[in-house]
């Protein structure tokens, strides 16, 4: 039974594991949410993400740890209505307009927001009549969304939530859910951006390959995979020269080009303004965000912390 005491609990994920035959999803992930906290779970394609949140909600079976939810197990918490939950994947009802579905789920559960007020929030009003398999892939997005949020759960649990959405959707999306914060509910999401989790979560989870590479606050996690990269075309000068350049941490070459990689978009700027200084012949200029995968490489791949499995190619 779940009762308000036992949701101050929060949630806890115990040593979680989970093989699909040879492939190991997730290895022993252990995670401790505060209620009323806003967490991602951050990570490369393949990193374990939404099988953690499918562990979370009941929907895929530990292979070994447990899951609490407020306490008790995530069927009886969904059952409750206390957690809600948005998958990557799936598709919706047939056969009934937005507003029949929304309506529907409501029914499920003793305390439903207003459905109005939900397809309002959800950007869906003009859409609410329309049957549910003639949406756009974004318009389905938002209407899942509205099935997670009508039940008015304390957790909610969204698998790359913003992933079909446009600029507009994005905001409209996170607008929602600032409402749903404020109001002390906790959410749990899964996502590529690091923009994105930093912008909206207290608390960021890098996962890699199955494991949890680091847990803080998103200013820690930024710093640790805030870097940057400067590419240019440059023939015929030396790597040892542009290694040297302030705020570059390494150079690479590439053919005629050269990668800079800087600590962090300060730095980046120190070397941009140098490397023109000193290149002026310098072309091709790109600066950007080194990617998260190149991020997790480094963070998994030089400092031994995966020493027991061979980087993947
Ligand atoms: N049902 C399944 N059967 C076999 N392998 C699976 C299954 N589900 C997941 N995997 C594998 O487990 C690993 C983790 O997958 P998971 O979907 O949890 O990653 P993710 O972090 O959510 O990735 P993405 O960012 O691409 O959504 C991957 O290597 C994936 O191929
Ligand atoms: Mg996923």
């Amino acid at each position: 039974m779940v009762t308000s005491e036992s949701r101050t609990g929060g949630v806890v994920l115990s040593d979680l594991t989970k093989s699909y035959g040879e492939v190991q999803a997730v290895r022993g992930v252990t995670i401790s949410i505060h209620p009323g906290e806003t967490l991602a779970l951050l990570g490369p394609n393949g990193a374990g993400k939404s099988t953690t949140i499918d562990m979370m909600l009941g929907l895929t079976r530990p292979d070994s740890g447990t899951v609490s939810l407020f306490g008790s197990s995530p069927a009886a918490a969904v059952q409750a209505g206390v957690v809600g939950g948005m998958l990557q994947t799936g598709s919706l009802l047939g056969y009934l307009s937005v507003r029949e579905l929304v309506t529907m789920v409501a029914s499920l559960y003793p305390h439903p927001l207003n459905v109005d007020e939900v397809l309002r929030l959800t950007g869906t009003t003009e859409i609410a009549e329309r049957p549910t398999t003639k949406l756009s892939g974004g318009q389905t997005q938002r209407v899942r969304m509205a099935m997670a949020l009508v039940a008015d759960p304390e957790l909610l649990v969204l698998d790359e939530p913003t992933a079909a959405l446009d600029v507009e959707g994005r905001r409209d999306f996170w607008t929602a859910m600032r409402a749903v914060a404020a109001r002390g509910k906790t959410v749990v999401f899964a996502t590529h951006y690091l923009e994105e989790a930093d912008a909206f979560a207290d608390r960021i989870i890098l996962m890699a390959r199955g494991r949890i590479v680091a847990d803080g606050p998103p200013t820690e996690i930024k710093a640790r995979v805030g870097a940057r990269t400067i590419r240019a075309t440059l023939p015929g000068v030396d790597d040892t020269a542009l290694s040297s350049l302030p705020g570059v941490m390494k150079a690479d070459q590439r053919g005629d080009a050269f990668v800079l990689t800087c600590s962090d978009s300060a730095s980046s700027d120190t070397a941009l303004r140098a490397l023109l200084l000193h290149y002026p012949q310098a072309s091709d200029i790109e600066v950007r965000g080194a990617g998260l995968e190149e991020a997790f490489l480094d963070l998994t791949g030089d400092d031994g912390v995966e020493s027991d499995e061979a980087p993947r190619p």
